[in-house]
């Protein structure tokens, strides 16, 4: 029986579509409960995008759970060493923690490769990969990364433990300038510059090869490398070679994944659309004797592409800026960096404002507002200080100090502050998560109190002992008798980009940040 297209959805077409694909290429499907014992996701929490599942108790008082994810379960019950190679697909819901206190049902439609895995099974895999977005659109791209070459690189440049988590952070923001300031400073200026040209791909297949073999050409010999190569060249001779970019931004989870990893993005849709990498460190986890690849496609992102925002699929580049004397100077930065928009400084209340000619559209929002229009690509980039990054995490490429709005996060309380280590210190502040990050790391236990604003007045009433703030002129805290205890970090503003975004508009967004980093360089 033939299924009438017209009573099918665009994501159910889609799904047919994907299954449709994996079984021509020999993969089963796989078709699951939709729970398994909650015993199993505390064994293996590791490997969870959070801690959190959703869970109940069944008819014989077990407790079970919701799945989270559909790959463990898939492992757990195939066998322990396959001969040759098992490829199974699946199309199922998982069940994971939303922003604010529920969870939200994700559907999703992926493959699993497991048994003796080489760059033949790999390139098959980033293959029906890029065959599974093209299936949405062609307007999509893959960025491929490899966890195993970044770590071989950064054992090679002798980078201590005690940066690679910073580094890690460096290259999943894109933040060109940090890379270069953190690996410079351990290893020798030709290994570093071939490293940071690696580490800041933004390249086709092609493209990347020539930087990888200039890798190796420097470092000598590194299987991880030579795979990855070996993998590139077997996909640019393919047709889905051409939608295929090589970016290490691509940094996924060091828990799940080991060696390639790769995203799917999609024109339209802000986030990635697809993910997947190699996880044999999942699969030793759970006593296999096998090396795995797999990837899940996220068929309800897919609605999103069909939302009508008339403002932001044209070719126009969107910009959030903070609204206020900081946006002010930023406009003047974009300005002469090539996007100019006159209008945006006369007396008005508008919000939006565009020049056809420079191709740019600006909107003027709240600062701590910019990180949400950029991350759910309502603006292909925006400027938000350093201080909001740190504590929302949003998931948007940082590509560049603006060094405009400097000043500094920090710990303040009155003068003659003795900390008294026998009981909680309470810490009033905006920043509850930078907040916390910073004491947990210092191992001191601490009461926060949440505040919007006023800071300084908590510890003046007794409401807190002392302040997590940011602190510029000094100002505010002398004049409240208070004063400097700890310096947190320093803060500036920072240009971001939506992820999507950044690959869409590539051109655009090349010329912006050369531009901007050449203005930036002359403030000091
Ligand atoms: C910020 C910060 C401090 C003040 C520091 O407040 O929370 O209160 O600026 O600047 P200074 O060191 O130059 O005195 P903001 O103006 O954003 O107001 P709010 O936090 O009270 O809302």
């Amino acid at each position: 029986m033939k299924i009438s297209d017209s009573v099918l959805e665009s994501g159910e077409r889609t799904v047919f579509a994907l299954r449709e694909l994996y079984a021509d290429y020999g993969y089963e499907f796989y078709r699951m409960s939709k729970f398994e014992e909650y015993d199993f996701y505390a064994k293996n929490k590791d490997f969870l995008v959070s801690d959190n599942v959703l869970t109940f108790t069944d008819t014989n008082g077990k407790l079970m759970a919701l799945k989270p994810d559909v790959t463990l379960s898939i492992i757990k019950s195939s066998e322990d060493a396959p001969k040759g190679v098992k490829k199974v697909y699946y199309s199922e819901n998982v069940y994971r923690p939303s922003a604010g206190d529920s969870f939200k049902e994700i559907m999703q439609t992926g493959l699993e490769c497991f048994g003796e895995i080489g760059a033949e099974e790999i390139t098959e895999v980033l293959t029906l990969a890029v065959k599974s977005l093209r299936t949405i659109s062609d307007d999509c791209v893959l960025d491929i990364s490899d966890l195993g070459v970044t770590a071989t690189l950064l054992d090679k440049l002798g980078v201590p433990d005690s940066d690679r988590g910073a580094i890690a952070e460096a290259i999943e923001s894109k933040h060109a300038d940090r890379i270069r300031g953190l690996l410079s400073q351990s290893a020798p200026a030709e290994e570093a510059e071939a490293a940071i040209k690696v580490l800041t791909l933004a390249e086709s297949a092609e493209g990347a090869i020539v930087a990888l073999e200039e890798a190796s050409g420097v470092f000598g010999e590194i299987p991880a490398l030579r795979e990855l190569i070996s993998i590139l060249r077997a996909l640019s001779s393919l047709e889905e070679g051409k939608y295929v970019r090589v970016d290490f931004s691509v940094v996924g989870d060091g828990n799940y994944y080991n060696g390639i990893v790769f995203k799917g993005f999609l024109r339209g849709v802000p986030s990635p659309v697809l993910s997947g990498g190699r996880y044999d460190n999942l699969m030793r986890k759970l006593r296999k004797r096998a090396s795995a690849i797999g990837f899940a496609v996220y068929t309800d992102l897919l609605d999103l592409l069909e939302k009508e925002r008339p403002l932001l699929t044209d070719d126009y580049l969107n910009v959030a800026l903070p609204k206020g004397r900081l946006g002010e100077k930023i406009y003047k930065m974009f300005a002469e960096a090539g996007f100019p928009c006159p209008s945006l400084l006369e007396e008005s209340r508008k919000l939006v404002f565009e020049n056809e000619e420079a191709r740019v559209r600006y909107f003027w929002v709240k600062p701590s507002d910019v990180t949400i229009y950029v991350e759910r690509g309502v603006a292909d980039v925006g400027v938000a200080g350093k201080d909001i990054l740190a504590e929302y995490e949003p998931a948007v490429y940082e590509l560049l100090d603006l060094k405009k709005g400097a000043c500094r996060m920090a710990v303040a309380g009155p003068r003659d502050f003795r900390d008294d280590k026998r009981r909680p210190l309470r810490v009033a502040t905006k920043f509850s998560n930078v907040t916390r990050a910073y004491y947990r790391q210092k191992g001191r236990d601490i009461d926060i109190i949440h505040l919007n604003g006023s800071i300084e007045i908590a510890p003046i009433l007794g409401l807190s002992d002392v302040i997590v703030d940011i602190v510029e002129t000094g100002t505010t805290l002398r004049e409240n008798n208070l004063e400097v205890l700890e310096s947190v970090f320093p803060i500036s503003a920072r240009l971001i980009a939506n992820k999507s975004s950044a690959k869409f508009k590539k051109d655009a967004l090349d010329g912006l940040v050369k531009s901007l980093a050449k203005i930036a360089e002359q403030i000091q």
